[in-house]
């Protein structure tokens, strides 16, 4: 065995010999020749293998390698421009781990249901492939942008004794001899959090029964939560702003020419600059007005609106005070209009909707009781989290942004199935 090497780096390794390990993703054979693409988790390589160069057993292993068998392949690297990884392997000796079974994703068009069946698989492919390390390169801009601005890393339960953002989406289980439900958002423990260190965060999955079939709801996603003390609306704002213009110029950089392999027009990724447009709830319904829609004033925007208000910008826009009507028991009203909340969305342009979701929270003591008495919320769970404004109460903000949505907008992908390892949907909990 020759020096071992990761397809990913093999541009160090120009002209020597080397040892991939991996799995064959395709063939093409004429003969005296066999053209192997290999993948190895970091990268896929064409290997091309001539009889006149490697032993007989070699050339035979290459003959009956099916797809998705498992390999380790010796070649000197050479560059190639016209190769996808740049290089190419010329092999002098292959050997076989494992021969695969027929594999049930063939290199042909196949429909998303099978894929979904098959997603522990379908992982493997080059898009699913890309897809996931951009994932992974954004859960690390995410934390890094955050672990460098002073915030605290807050981990939030899961098993909750009651609901964050509404109780029509809580998914129940058994607690022992009581109830307890998944959590739908960590914010009310990042309040606490940050009544006790000023600026955190907490990031991990959050659970929300969506009864609806949509292209945009999943019923586990994650959500990164940043909480800060003494912040007010406008502070949160421009938080968010330079949040996302910072994550998405971080992943343009790092995965700009994987991103374009996706067929995603990462020109519209590079107009993410600021200012981003900042509206106002009652503009944008204006603008929806404007295009048609019969929008009653006071309701939430549906999928449908979102896509037509975000076809109006080139850029993730803001929309902010909708009315308390519609907005969770925890947010603060407008002091200039007691209508409306101090909340905000943020919304992707080209049809993507809402990203992030967040506001100034309700700090007086008397009008967080109210509002979760309105709400017919029970008292009892929620004494701890009127308690924070017992003691040192102060203004503060934040919001919650979906990575699996914010991915689908990086990546330019129809649905968030395909932003999560193993999704979870209304019809979906296997594999
Ligand atoms: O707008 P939401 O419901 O806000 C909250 O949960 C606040 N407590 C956050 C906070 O202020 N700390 O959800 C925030 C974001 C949405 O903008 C969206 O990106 C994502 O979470 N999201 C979902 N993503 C996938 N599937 C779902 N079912 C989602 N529900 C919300
Ligand atoms: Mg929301």
């Amino acid at each position: 065995m020759a020096q071992l090497a990761y397809i990913n780096k093999i541009g160090q390794f120009a002209d020597c010999e080397v040892t991939l390990r991996g799995w064959l993703y395709n063939k093409r054979s004429s003969g005296k020749i066999h053209f192997l693409q290999v993948r190895d988790g970091t990268g896929i390589i064409q290997c091309v293998i001539s009889r006149d160069d490697v032993s007989v057993e070699s050339f035979e292993v290459a003959k009956k390698l099916t797809q998705e068998s498992s390999l380790s392949i010796t070649g000197i690297v050479h560059a190639d421009k016209r190769a996808p990884s740049g290089y190419e392997l010329q092999v002098t000796s292959l050997e076989e781990v494992a021969l695969a079974a027929e594999y049930p994703i063939a290199p042909k068009e196949h429909g998303v249901g099978f894929l979904m069946d098959h997603r522990h698989l379908w992982l493997r492919s080059r898009r699913q492939a890309i897809i996931m390390r951009v994932r992974s390169s954004l859960v690390k801009a995410i934390r890094d942008y955050l672990d460098e601005r002073g915030f605290t890393l807050l981990d939030a339960p899961i098993f909750t004794p009651n609901a964050c953002e509404g109780t029509t989406t809580l998914f129940e289980t058994n607690y022992f001899d009581r109830r307890a439900y998944l959590t739908q958002s960590g914010q009310l423990y990042m309040e606490a959090g940050a009544m006790a260190f000023g600026r955190v965060y907490c990031f991990g999955p959050t659970f929300r029964a969506e009864k609806s079939k949509t292209r945009r709801h999943l019923t586990e996603f994650w959500m990164v939560e940043p909480e800060v003390a003494f912040f007010d609306l406008d502070d949160d704002m421009d938080l968010m702003e330079d949040f996302v213009v910072t994550l998405v110029a971080r992943l343009l950089d790092k995965h700009r020419k994987e991103i374009e392999e996706l067929e995603r027009d990462v020109t519209a990724l590079e107009q993410v600059q600021k200012p981003f447009p900042r509206i106002r709830y009652d503009e944008a319904v204006e603008i929806l007005k404007r295009k048609g829609v019969d929008f009653q004033w006071g309701g939430d925007f549906g999928g449908e609106d979102e896509t037509l208000l975000s076809e109006e910008f080139d850029r993730p826009f803001m929309v902010h005070r909708f009315p308390m009507q519609c907005k969770a028991f925890y947010m603060k009203r407008d002091p200039e209009n007691p209508k409306l909340s101090l909340s905000v969305d943020m919304l992707a342009p080209e049809g993507k909707g809402e990203i992030i979701g967040g506001g100034q929270r309700e700090d007086d003591l008397a009008t967080l009781e109210k509002s979760i008495t309105q709400h017919k919320l029970p008292k009892e769970a929620f004494a701890w989290f009127v308690d924070l404004r017992r003691y040192g109460s102060v203004p503060h903000a934040g919001f919650g942004l979906g990575v699996e949505r914010f991915l689908g907008w990086i990546c330019g992908l129809h649905h968030v199935r395909e932003t999560i390892p193993f999704p979870r949907l209304m019809d979906r909990l296997q594999p």
